[in-house]
């Protein structure tokens, strides 16, 4: 696919003419990484957007101990590293190609010229922002107040809404997430993520294959979420 129609297919980039669309589309660089591939870290210098091909990635907070925490993942259409671009201040997490990904680059100068050039990019681009920050809040309000199980029962059911394969009346999670990153991104350890998972396949409610997870009963996995 031609990079303008690629960028005709993202929100953030419906606004453009197709002139300044062309012109935007020429100035994007491809970036591949390989699986586990850093692509940068938090404190890093940045001055590029990054909009994802293919693949995913993840963005994740490293602790000094080790262990991170998972902010988000990125697949195809997202977009990420706008932080930088918007404050001028540096990188605020890490990120980390979870399996073969191909993106577009896009420097700073570009992207700034982009908003202020138009008003529903900038409109659009604050409406994500404050998205992003409303998901922050509910993952904080989790981690306060939800326990692990909840948690956990209801990062399954966000992850099979966005990356789930309908088959029958399962669903499969089409990302291999490994049980520390599945960990991090509710805030546990490996070992009570190995846990619960041990739970919910003996009661019925998911399988698992290597690191592939299929949702077995949806709707007692919703409910486990609510407890
Ligand atoms: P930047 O700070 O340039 O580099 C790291 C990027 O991760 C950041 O821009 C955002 O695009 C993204 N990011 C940081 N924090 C979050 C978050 N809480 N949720 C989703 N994405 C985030």
């Amino acid at each position: 696919m031609k990079p303008e129609k690629f960028l005709k297919g993202i929100h953030l980039f419906q606004s453009l003419n197709p002139e300044d669309c062309k012109q935007l589309a020429a100035s994007l660089r491809r970036r591949s990484l390989k699986k586990g591939e850093i692509l940068f870290r938090k404190g890093d210098e940045g001055s590029v957007l990054y909009i994802m091909k293919e693949g995913s990635m993840k963005i994740t907070l490293p602790s000094r101990m080790g262990d991170e925490v998972v902010l988000a993942i990125f697949s195809k259409g997202d977009f990420f590293g706008e932080m930088s671009l918007l404050d001028g201040m540096s990188r605020s997490a890490d990120a980390v190609a979870l399996e073969t990904s191909e993106l577009f680059a896009l420097n700073r100068s570009d992207f700034i010229a982009f908003l202020r050039n138009n008003e529903e990019a900038m409109q659009s681009i604050l409406s994500y922002l404050t998205m992003r920050l409303r998901k922050t809040d509910d993952f904080l309000e989790d981690a306060c107040f939800l326990s692990i199980s909840a948690r956990f029962a209801k990062k399954l059911v966000e992850l099979a809404g966005t990356y789930g394969n309908r088959e029958g009346d399962t669903v499969q999670i089409d990302l291999r997430l490994t049980q520390k990153d599945l960990a991090s991104m509710v805030g546990a350890t490996r070992e009570s993520i190995n846990k619960e998972l041990r739970v919910l396949r003996e009661r019925g409610l998911v399988s698992t294959e290597g690191n592939m997870i299929r949702i077995l009963n949806l709707e007692r996995l919703e409910r486990r979420a609510r407890l």
